[in-house]
Parts: C-alpha cells; structure tokens; sequence
C-alpha cells in the first residue's frame, strides 16, 4: 500500500501551511481539475492511463526477452529525457544495488543495463571501447519521435560500431518508438530491424510503463507484470472524487497551494532509500518539463514550480541547511520504505559516547529515524513537507509511485492552467542545433540566430 501523510503541510502545526479552511475550499479546485482530466482521458490524450492493462504491449517485450534470454551480457539503451530516465529508475529500484558491477550469478545470468542519456562523446566512446563486448551487446533505440538529435546521432555511432563488427543490425538493436511516425520506424520497415511501439498518445516523460521501461526491465528480470498491476491499482485509487480520499490529488492540489498561496515554488522530492534515488531524478523532468509553461503563448504568465532532487540521509549534509534556514519558498515531499535487507549496527566500543548509542540499531531503522527528525525539524521551523509511504520497494509499489507521479501531474497541469503534456519551450534551442548544424528547412532559426548578439570581447574573460 502507498499512503500520503500530510500533516506538516497544515497549519496551523506548521507555520505556512495550509488552513483548514483552503484545504476544505480546494474540494472544488479538485473537482475543475477533474474536470480538465476527465476532458483530456476523452479526447484520448492520456495514454498513459491504458499502459497497465495494454497486455499485447506488454507481452511484446515479454517475449522479446524470453527470445533473447542468454544471448546478451549487456543491454545499452540510447535515449534521452522520458525515454532514459525511467529506465534508470527501474533498474536502480528494482533490481540489486550496483547491478551493473555484479557477476553473472548475482544477476540471475541477466544483463547488465547502461542507460546512454547524452552523447557526451567520453562516456559513449568509453562504453563501447572499454565496456561492452559487441557480440554480446543489444543496443535499445528508444525515441517516441524517432527523431532526436542526440539518440539519432548516438546511434548512428552504434550501428557504424556494429556493422564495422560485422554483426548484424537486426540481431543487435531494436528500436522503441512510435508505431507510424519517425526515422527509427522508417528504418525498421526499411532494415527489417525489430522495433517496438509506444502507443502515439503516450509522451515521453509518461512512457515509463510502456516499453520504453518495460523491455529494459523485462531483459532485467524486473516483475513488469506486478510493475504494471501496482500502477493499476494506483490509477483506480487516483478515480476517486473525493480530494482527501484521491492519492494524486492530494498530492498535486497540496503543491499548488503551497505554490500559489504561500509562495513555494521549489518543490523537493527526498526519498530515503538508495533504491528510490533515480525516481526523484525520474520526477524532476516529469514535473519540470510538464508544468514550466508559458500560458497564452508567454506574455507575463510564465507559471510553474522548480522540482528539486534530494537524497535522505545524503544531503542532510548537503541541501538541507538550505531547506531549513533558506528562503521560505520550498515544500518537501520525503518517500518512506522500508530496507529491503537490513544490516544491524555491531555494539562495539560501549564507552566511547558517540558510538555507543548506534550498536544494536540496524542501518535502515537509523536512516527512517533520521527521516522522522528531518521532518519534524523541518516542520518545527514552519517548512511545510509531506511524506509518501511505501510498504516495500518491489514492482507493485514503484508501479504505483510511477503512476500516482503522473496522474498528480495532469491534475496539477490542471490547477496551474498550462497543458502538461506538450513542451513548446525547448524547440527553439533545438532549431538554433539544427540551423548550426546546416539541416535543411531550417533557415528562419539560422537568421534569428545570425541576429542574436556575438560574444562581447568586453564581457569575456
Ligand atoms: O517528455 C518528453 O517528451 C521529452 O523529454 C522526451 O522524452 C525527450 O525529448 C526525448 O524525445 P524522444 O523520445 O522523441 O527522443
């Protein structure tokens, strides 16, 4: 079960929490924001939502890892925002800790998962030279527009790599992306490369449980069946019309007040718990990305909170002084779990004080205590924060915390009055790569960016 407790999000036990009184009054917030949802599920938009009970999809990259079982000590993925960071979210949560370090035997004879979500050439190069052997490499082409320019040119080296090998291409990589559109799918039909499809209404940052998550996690032996079970469950929690009673809901209408009432534009995700680490990562684009909007077309009404990542207990020597003593413009969502295997402090040196009162705890039991302090610190000095809690950390439950994440962001796309699923904002800098990279069609964006101010030898140092 996940549960939300929100208690130090309320005033008055919290200093700039939300009264009873807006917290009551937000019932109808919720039921607008519904509304928009509920417009958007009918105009087909929110894909995402089907992605759980889509068996065929499902059982596409089942089967394509039984098919391939054994064949590969290594899966690379190339991609980049939505189609890398879930990804590595799933494998960190899912799987042991270092999985890429461990030996064959400590993988269950699964491969190893590298996540290519740059094309920084030292990483890219350093991987295929020193990493992986290419005989025993599949290459996962991830790219719902079969299109972007930094997993375009990603593969364009890997499949130079491969052939060079004199491997075959459609032996050795396999394309996720859209079942029409796009080079990738040109290019399957063309090379009869195998390819898998994310249905056209899911975009990136919400293609998490379609295979863009799921085949790297099938090849990994993740439980993608009770991965997508769990996001089920959650999604039929998240239909309920009652605001208190509605787990993304909940979730979404409590940022937005802090946000727009109290003025807690950055909102910071902290689990406490190594394995959950990458799903803040996972988060920040997905609320970055969807709520950071310009509304009418820019203008003065450019809305939207600053996700922020944070790790307990890691940066409690790190960002939380900060969180504590900084500017009063921060919510704190923290993650609960519970370690999945426990290591018990040994108690020894009984007379040195500052060691002693550890022996006998174990590692997680301090780390959880170490979250409870945070919080209540936090709460004490008037920082609003919530906590998300997990009975355990396996499939069922990062299914659910993925979905609830995503539902939470149409419902706050809602509230804040932007469209969470296009983002209109990064295409200028990708026409400026193109219009310097000298693709055609590009002309305008080579003479807006001819007329942008040169370097300034008075600025420059
Ligand atoms: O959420 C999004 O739509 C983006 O972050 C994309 O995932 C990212 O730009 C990569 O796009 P694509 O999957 O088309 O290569």
């Amino acid at each position: 079960m996940i549960h939300i407790d929100y208690t130090n999000m309320m005033a008055p036990g919290v200093r700039g929490g939300i009264t009873e009184a807006e917290w009551k009054a937000a019932q109808s917030l919720f039921d607008k924001a519904r509304e928009t949802f509920a417009k958007r599920q009918d105009a087909g938009e929110l894909g995402f939502l089907e992605l759980p009970g889509n068996d065929e999809l499902h059982t596409e990259s089942v089967d394509f890892a039984k098919r391939t079982r054994g064949r590969f000590d290594d899966v690379v993925v190339l991609g980049i925002g939505g189609s890398a960071l879930g990804p590595i979210a799933l494998r960190t949560a899912l799987r042991k800790p270092q999985w890429n370090l461990l030996d064959a035997g400590d993988r269950d004879l699964r491969p190893r998962l590298h996540v290519l979500d740059n094309l920084d050439p030292v990483t890219v190069g350093g991987l295929l030279e020193r990493v992986v052997k290419l005989e025993r490499t599949l290459f996962i082409v991830t790219s719902k527009s079969g299109g972007t320019a930094e997993t375009m040119a990603q593969y364009l080296v890997i499949r130079d790599a491969v052939e060079k090998h004199r491997l075959s291409a459609k032996d050795h990589i396999v394309f996720v992306t859209d079942p029409q559109k796009g080079a990738l799918r040109l290019l399957a039909r063309q090379d009869a490369i195998p390819a898998l499809e994310i249905p056209p209404n899911v975009g990136g940052r919400f293609s998490v449980l379609s295979p863009v998550g799921v085949l790297p996690a099938a090849l990994i032996g993740i439980d993608t069946g009770a991965l997508l079970e769990g996001a089920a469950d959650m999604a039929r929690r998240c239909e309920a019309g009652t605001l208190t009673k509605n787990p993304a809901g909940t979730f979404a209408t409590l940022q937005f007040l802090a946000d727009s009432k109290y003025g807690k534009h950055v909102h910071v995700l902290m689990p406490y718990s190594d394995a959950l680490r990458d799903m803040a990562a996972w988060f920040v684009q997905l609320w970055a990305e969807s709520l950071g909007k310009a509304r009418d077309g820019g203008g003065s009404a450019h809305v939207g909170p600053t996700p922020l990542a944070a790790l307990g207990a890691t940066d409690q020597h790190s960002q939380v002084q900060l969180f504590m003593e900084g500017p009063e413009d921060k919510t704190v969502t923290f993650i609960a779990a519970p370690a999945r295997d426990d290591v018990e402090i040994p108690a020894l040196h009984p007379k040195v004080s500052e060691l002693s009162y550890l022996g006998g705890h174990k590692l997680g039991e301090v780390l959880d205590i170490e979250r409870r302090a945070t919080a209540g610190a936090l709460a004490t000095r008037g920082r609003p924060n919530m906590t998300i809690e997990l009975d355990a950390v396996d499939a069922a439950h990062v299914g659910g915390l993925l979905m609830l994440f995503e539902i939470a962001t149409i419902y706050a796309g809602a509230l804040y009055d932007v469209n969470p699923l296009d983002q209109p904002g990064v295409e200028l800098g990708k026409e400026f790569t193109y219009a310097m990279m000298g693709r055609g069609g590009f002309d305008d964006a080579r003479k807006e960016w001819d007329r942008l101010p040169k370097p300034d030898p008075r600025y420059r140092l």
